[in-house]
């Protein structure tokens, strides 16, 4: 089996995200070929048993490089099992225990929203869409960003401690959605 993951991100945990996947493929037997859509790769995708496309979300967008990359290749990604992987902050909010479930529900429609409008944007229908929490990185962001960043958190219930970077991804959820992908894709 071969798969490709193609991923854009700002701040380096979208990167890191498809890393671990590609990890999770090839302990499974999978031969993955890994692009950044920043490069504009132009991989012959019929040569693939199944794409992943991941991407992180800021000011409510994914990545312009990311929305390109599908625009130009809907039809094709069509005909392929393809998934897609949005990160963002607004995810870890669903995922969050410590928020309220009004914070939670107000997380679940920005999760919604941004989705909707990567899909109006790219006219690309995945087969399998995966929301995953991403990282506050508050220590590499300059000041301005830090303060909106946290100020937003606040408003959150994510972390206000800006002396430190928050993870949220959950890795082993990734792990079961690498062996979900493999196991579809095998029993097709
Ligand atoms: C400037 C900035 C804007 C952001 N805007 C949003 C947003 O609109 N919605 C959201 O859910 N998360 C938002 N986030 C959180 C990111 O999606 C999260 O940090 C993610 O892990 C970034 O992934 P990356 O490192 O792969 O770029 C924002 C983060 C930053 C730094």
């Amino acid at each position: 089996m071969r798969i490709a993951i193609v991923y854009a991100t700002r701040e380096g945990q979208t990167r890191r995200i498809a890393e671990y996947l590609a990890g999770a493929f090839q302990a499974r037997e999978v031969r993955v070929d890994l692009f950044d859509a920043k490069e504009a790769p132009d991989p012959v995708l019929e040569v693939y048993d199944a794409i992943v496309v991941a991407g992180s979300v800021h000011l409510g967008r994914h990545e312009r490089e990311l929305v390109g990359w599908v625009r130009r290749r809907q039809a094709t990604l069509q005909r392929i099992p393809s998934a897609f992987i949005s990160v963002s902050g607004s995810q870890a909010g669903v995922e969050m225990v410590t928020c309220t479930p009004e914070q939670r529900t107000r997380a679940r429609e920005e999760v919604a929203l941004v989705l909707k409008t990567f899909a109006r944007q790219t006219g690309w229908t995945p087969h399998w869409i995966h929301p995953v929490a991403g990282a506050l990185l508050y220590t590499k962001y300059n000041f301005l960003v830090r303060a909106i960043i946290k100020a937003i958190s606040k408003r959150t219930g994510r972390s206000t401690d800006t002396s430190r970077d928050h993870e949220y991804t959950d890795w082993a959820d990734l792990e079961r959605f690498a062996g979900s992908i493999v196991s579809e894709v095998h029993g097709q």
